[in-house]
């Protein structure tokens, strides 16, 4: 089942930064890579980081606690300390607005 939710407006994502929302009690952060938008947990699986205020490598995201990584497209652990994948979200661009599917 499809649940879309408004979440932001495109024009509040930046190239190279990610940003928080909270849609519904999830903690989600937004990331724009090269004009794609994606949504991943924001809490890091390996400490009590916000995934939001990480680096974003190519289609990585660095934590900004210990530098494990995450692939943004899949919420796999690609680099250590990380090892246990995050949530990723399914994300649309509409209208200018990005829609989550909360599910
Ligand atoms: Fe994210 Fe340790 S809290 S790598």
């Amino acid at each position: 089942m499809s649940n879309w939710i408004d979440v932001a407006a495109e024009a509040d994502l930046f190239e190279g930064a990610g940003i928080a929302v909270t849609p519904c009690g999830h903690d989600i952060a937004l990331f724009s890579v090269e004009g794609q938008v994606f949504a991943t947990d924001n809490q890091c699986t390996h400490g009590p980081a916000k995934l939001c205020d990480g680096f974003i490598e190519g289609t990585e995201i660095e934590c900004p606690f210990h530098q494990g990584r995450f692939d943004l497209r899949t919420g796999a652990a690609t680099l250590e300390p990380a090892s246990k994948p995050i949530k990723v979200w399914p994300v649309k661009v509409e209208a200018g607005r990005v829609l989550l599917d909360l599910g």
